[in-house]
């Protein structure tokens, strides 16, 4: 089974209007490669704008690949949030988003987020929350199974102040280490997915050290329970824009990077029919 993961396209058809038709090319040349599935690890967009989620959608559906089968999309804090502009009228605009990515408005704009991509993740029109959610593909010895959380979290002054930190809600933690939900899986070559990035880095200075605090996943030692819990063989995200690999306690951390081009390369896993696998940062 050959698994794409593509990370951090940062849509903005405001500023870059080839951003679409480049997408488009990089899309359908994965799946003329042969590549069974494409993963997404959030910030599909570059300033939560819902339009170029909807451009994403046309260039999915355009290319016969909208489907639960073909692709797994997940959220990433620009999507839900945005990023900070500090000149005039961003300023304003970086206001309102952050009153959005609160409380009952975050929940409804990650629902809408979900929504837009809704046949990826489930047939039932009358879910209430989408994550954790789990889909098991065909492949390895007894199906390859992908559990995606969402790592973005609310907007706030104290925890928050750039929108760009991540969290996965304990409540996500717990429910995917449910008994009947770790039976299902043991057999499984279990794939995880999140935006953020799990590995920070020694900061040189206080700069540094401020810039990683607003950037990092907290409480990230939880998570990595958890994925030793659900036998996570590979953690795949994105975030820092770095290619990437490295192994924390026995799970496989993949970061694939920033692709906005084409030409740029991305994390492709190959996992065999024994259960083993190989990854390599590759062009098509
Ligand atoms: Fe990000």
């Amino acid at each position: 089974m050959k698994l794409a993961h593509i990370s951090d396209i940062h849509l903005d058809t405001a500023h870059r209007p080839s951003c679409i038709a480049e997408i488009d090319d990089l899309i359908r040349r994965i799946f003329d490669k042969g590549f069974d599935h494409l993963v997404m690890t959030g910030d599909i967009v570059d300033v939560a704008n819902f339009d170029d989620l909807y451009r994403l959608r046309d260039v999915l559906a355009k290319n016969n690949v909208l489907s639960w089968e073909k692709i797994t999309i997940i959220p990433g804090n620009h999507d839900i949030f945005g990023k900070y502009e500090f000149s005039g009228d961003g300023l304003r605009e970086t206001l309102v988003r952050a009153v959005q990515a609160t409380g009952m408005s975050y929940l409804k704009k990650l629902h809408n987020f979900c929504d837009i991509f809704r046949e990826t993740i489930t047939s039932d029109a009358q879910i209430l929350t989408y994550f954790p959610f789990i889909k098991i593909l065909d492949g390895a010895t007894s199906g390859v199974a992908i559990v995606s959380f969402n790592s973005v979290l609310e907007w706030s002054a104290r925890r928050n102040p750039a929108g760009s930190r991540g969290y996965i809600h304990a409540t996500e933690r717990y429910a995917v280490e449910q008994p009947e939900i770790l039976a299902a899986l043991h057999d499984k070559f279990v794939v995880a997915l999140c935006h953020h990035a799990f590995r920070i880095y020694e900061p040189s200075n206080a700069l540094d050290q401020a810039f990683l605090w607003s950037m990092e996943l907290m409480e990230r030692e939880a998570y990595l329970k958890t994925l030793k819990k659900i036998g996570a063989k590979i953690a795949l995200h994105g975030h820092y824009h770095k290619a990437e690999d490295y192994r924390i306690d026995g799970v496989h951390f993949i970061n694939s990077g920033s692709v906005r081009h084409a030409g740029i390369k991305f994390n492709a896993v190959t996992i065999h029919a024994d259960g083993s696998y190989d990854n390599d940062f590759v062009k098509v």
